[in-house]
């Protein structure tokens, strides 16, 4: 059962909004996003490319805890969906970055690998959207940490340009 509803957290001003997956225990049990190992690895590559936590807004697909850490079902998915849209709509950030699969699959809609999802800015509903690894993939695989340098790069060049 999960201990807290993780809302999200940043800059209600932000140009650019972090999307990840959904809490994981640390982040349930202080109701924040980001706050574990996944999130200490998320807050180094921020810093790599100039940006802290308070810069940006930071949240998830799923705002609730999934049990044991499973990847969320559509329902679950299908319920926490109008909450984004609606951070979406009040924050208007330009720039949206998609951690991970879910994230990514969920948000664009489609069941694209990683592979030819990032690399790229993807216009979507107004946004410009750039999807790289999710921090616990990174840690797991540090091999793909290279391909996230370059993506998160793309992201500074592109916000020192367009906002
Ligand atoms: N993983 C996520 O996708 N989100 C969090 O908030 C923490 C870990």
């Amino acid at each position: 059962m999960r201990k807290n509803f993780v809302f999200g957290e940043g800059n209600p001003e932000a140009a650019i909004v972090v999307i990840g997956e959904a809490p994981g225990a640390e982040e349930d049990m202080q109701g924040r996003p980001f706050v574990g190992r996944s999130g200490k690895l998320l807050d180094k590559i921020l810093e790599a490319i100039g940006f802290s936590r308070k810069d940006v807004f930071i949240c998830n697909i799923i705002k609730c805890r999934p049990p044991e850490n499973r990847n969320p079902h559509p329902d679950e998915i299908e319920s926490c969906m109008p909450w984004l849209g609606m951070q979406l709509e009040i924050i208007k950030p330009k720039i949206l970055l998609l951690l991970g699969r879910v994230a990514a699959n969920t948000i664009l809609d489609n069941r694209q690998s990683m592979g030819s999802l990032r690399g790229r800015i993807i216009r979507w509903n107004n946004y410009d959207v750039i999807v790289t690894y999710h921090p616990a993939a990174l840690l797991r695989n540090p091999n793909w940490k290279r391909h996230c340098w370059e993506d998160v790069k793309m992201l500074r060049h592109h916000f020192d340009k367009t906002c």
